[in-house]
């Protein structure tokens, strides 16, 4: 499935996207060193996806949804336990005791999060915002999701070419989230 579509369809999309690379570790044997590389990429996903939708699904359900705001405030509590749990795992090597309860804590957290957008957020926002608001949020999701790094973040030069940040590093999360919302560019 491709991108492309309304906000709802964009985000669905990078769900499906997440889902599978879930399968792809869940079909590995425990400790088999790809496990890291696509928990990595999952990771990467997961910020993308994490930072568009608070940049712009979370603000649009605030405004046209009725008790939005608390809605969007549950959800950016799910990101932060995410997120948490994905710092922990940035640490870990795949044969890391450790690895295994993070990455089955982070596919429990976020199956929740994907559930209860598809089954309740979403569908409540379909109802209340305008087709056409919806489809310039997809817009605004895509391109925000293009905005990630090709290259590290700028305060650290001299760290290799961001393909290579699938290998284990430090605050992966931190700049992949720093590069998405802009924070630390200079302009
Ligand atoms: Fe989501």
């Amino acid at each position: 499935m491709g991108h492309g579509g309304n906000v709802i369809d964009e985000l669905v999309t990078d769900h499906r996207e997440v889902e599978e690379l879930f399968g792809k570790i869940e079909a590995l044997p425990s400790g088999h060193k790809d496990r890291k590389l696509y928990a990595d990429q999952v990771t990467i996903e997961l910020v993308r996806h994490s930072v568009a939708e608070e940049a712009y699904l979370y603000p649009a359900v605030r405004e046209h949804v009725a008790g939005g705001d608390a809605l969007a405030d549950k959800e950016l509590e799910d990101h932060a336990k995410a997120e948490q749990i994905m710092k922990d795992l940035e640490g870990c090597a795949a044969d890391d005791a450790e690895f295994d309860r993070l990455t089955g804590m982070l596919m429990s957290e976020i199956r929740a999060h994907v559930a209860d957008e598809e089954g309740n957020l979403f569908p409540r926002l379909r109802e209340a915002c305008p087709a056409d608001a919806l489809d310039d949020l997809g817009d605004k999701v895509r391109q925000a999701k293009k905005t990630a790094p090709t290259r590290p973040h700028p305060s650290a030069p001299d760290r290799p070419p961001a393909n290579k940040l699938l290998a284990p590093g430090v605050g992966m999360v931190d700049r992949m989230r720093d590069a998405l919302s802009g924070r630390g560019k200079k302009s």
